[in-house]
């Protein structure tokens, strides 16, 4: 067996050894998926009625996408089948889901006061916002639905988690004529992970649609790709090589796709991707939509926008580059006292679920042992595993199988887990773009995060540049930290 390829320390260890659950050695620190596991850990200072309010909200959040819809008053569950989208009463039938009543920030708050009912969607797309708890557009909602939907080419720029995919699944899903069976809309992101959550969002917002979504990336078999495209498909969220490939061959045709989406784009546009992005390109009809959207755009972007988006719309979000709702601190520490302090802050902070970074596959995998050895949960993602191991370990962290992650930059960009309130960096990034991608996994929607840095003696040089790069401070941690900024 591949020894990367294998489960990370604890995987599959969810009680008994039934047919399910083949692991004969079943690891005492599994946390098991249990409501109850996101309780708070014991704090005397902390009220029942404070704690019982955390642990709603947060239980609230593993129902999302599929589960119960709750008992709120805001949940309306009817379900009669004679009320279609055409009926007067169809917002009285849509299974909303309860509402997210966590404390959040401008940065998502600050709206115009748009309504998605403002841009005149189809009802079924509208029908499907609600029902994943869309109530109102966030900022870069409302700045780009409108100027997608004329056909202009976008270059936007808006904050970590504050609802770019949204921003361009919803005039992507709403242009789409469904009568059609062609491809129309490709979205292309960096990383198989980022495909896989993205195709799922589009499906979610177009449930009530005809729209045929398909996800396509390299790690999964070819030929299943290429059957899958004999059937209709309208919308094509993938990884650039794979498409590339799938046009290439023929099979995936795409001279009617007139829009096509790049998001985490400079991470597209960097030399690792640039040369398969232009071939691809030229698949596409001259007359095609480009939209390109990220939280980060250095100037390397600015060649390719040139040549290929000439006269876009540009929006941009960022006044200043960090969350507000995140507070970030360092720790000054030897390499050789890492471990010790993670394991410190384990039984310190409040962690709901965490996604620790490292700075390559083999520490990945070492610390992600180290931690199961302390006693604490934990799950390990990065490229070198197999493509079907590497889904395992996302979705079942999604689901709260688990506290903690431990990855490489993999998961750096566009994940979303809105559970995720702290991240830590136990090894410091190189770069700015990375660093602020890397926070921005906690915080999700304008909520509250805590980000923790490990800083050794090398790093303190990168630190002061990347506190100067995004204008922003990262403070000494004190021997305390309020759980109010990080868990309200
Ligand atoms: N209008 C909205 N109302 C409520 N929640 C929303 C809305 N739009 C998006 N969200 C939620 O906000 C979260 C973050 O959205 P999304 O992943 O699109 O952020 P992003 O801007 O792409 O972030 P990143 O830069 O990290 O990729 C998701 O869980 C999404 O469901
Ligand atoms: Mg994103």
């Amino acid at each position: 067996m591949n020894p990367r390829g294998r489960f990370p320390p604890g995987y599959g260890n969810r009680g008994g050894n039934g047919p399910q659950n083949p692991n004969p050695n079943p690891n005492p620190n599994f946390y098991g998926r249990n409501p109850n596991q996101y309780a708070p850990r014991g704090n005397p200072m902390q009220s029942q009625q404070q704690s019982q309010q955390y642990q709603q909200q947060w239980a609230r959040r593993s129902q999302m996408g599929g589960g119960d819809p709750g008992t709120s008053d805001v949940a309306k569950t009817l379900q009669s089948e004679t009320v279609g989208p055409s009926s007067p009463d169809w917002k009285a039938q849509l299974k909303i889901p309860p509402r997210d009543t966590r404390y959040k920030t401008e940065d998502v708050t600050a709206t115009k006061g748009n309504e998605f009912e403002d841009y005149f969607l189809k009802r079924e797309l509208l029908m499907g916002i609600y029902e994943k708890g869309f109530e109102q557009p966030s900022p870069i909602q409302e700045e780009s639905i409108p100027i997608a939907l004329t056909g202009s080419d976008i270059l936007a720029r808006a904050k970590n988690g504050t609802g770019k995919t949204a921003a361009f699944c919803i005039p992507a899903l709403e242009k789409i004529d469904q009568d059609n069976n062609v491809i129309q809309v490709v979205i292309l992101v960096p990383t198989r992970e980022l495909a896989l959550q993205t195709s799922q969002v589009c499906k979610e917002l177009g449930k009530h649609l005809k729209v045929q979504v398909m996800v396509s990336t390299g790690g999964t078999s070819l030929k299943d790709d290429i059957m899958r495209l004999y059937q209709p498909v309208h919308l094509l969220v993938g990884t650039p090589g794979r498409i590339l490939d799938l046009a290439k061959k023929g099979v995936c045709v795409l001279k009617d796709c007139s829009m096509l989406i790049m998001d985490e784009a400079d991470k597209l546009l960097s030399p690792e991707f640039q040369p398969t992005i232009e071939q691809l390109i030229h698949f596409l009809p001259a007359n095609r939509q480009i939209l390109l959207f990220s939280a980060t755009f250095p100037v390397t972007v600015k060649d390719f926008k040139d040549r290929y988006l000439p006269k876009p719309y540009v929006i941009n979000l960022m006044d200043e580059l960090t969350l507000k709702g995140i507070t970030q601190y360092y720790a000054f520490v030897e390499e050789r006292q890492k471990v010790h302090c993670l394991n410190t802050l384990f039984s310190k902070l409040q962690i709901n679920q965490s996604i620790i970074f490292c700075n390559s596959v083999n520490r990945v995998e070492l610390l992600a042992r180290k931690i199961t050895e302390l006693g604490f949960s934990c799950f390990y993602i990065h490229a070198k595993m197999l493509q079907d191991h590497r889904n395992r370990v996302f979705h079942d962290f999604r689901n709260g199988a688990c506290r903690n992650l431990v990855c490489t930059d993999l998961f750096t960009r566009g994940i979303d887990i809105q559970a995720v309130n702290v991240v830590i960096n136990f090894d410091f990034p190189k770069n700015a773009e990375t660093y602020l991608h890397r926070v921005g996994r906690s915080g999700r929607f304008g909520h509250l995060g805590l980000a923790v840095n490990l800083i050794t003696y090398e790093d303190r040089f990168n630190l002061y540049r990347i506190e100067q790069e995004l204008g922003t401070e990262i403070k000494q941690i004190p021997p305390q930290i309020d759980q109010a900024i990080y868990c309200r």
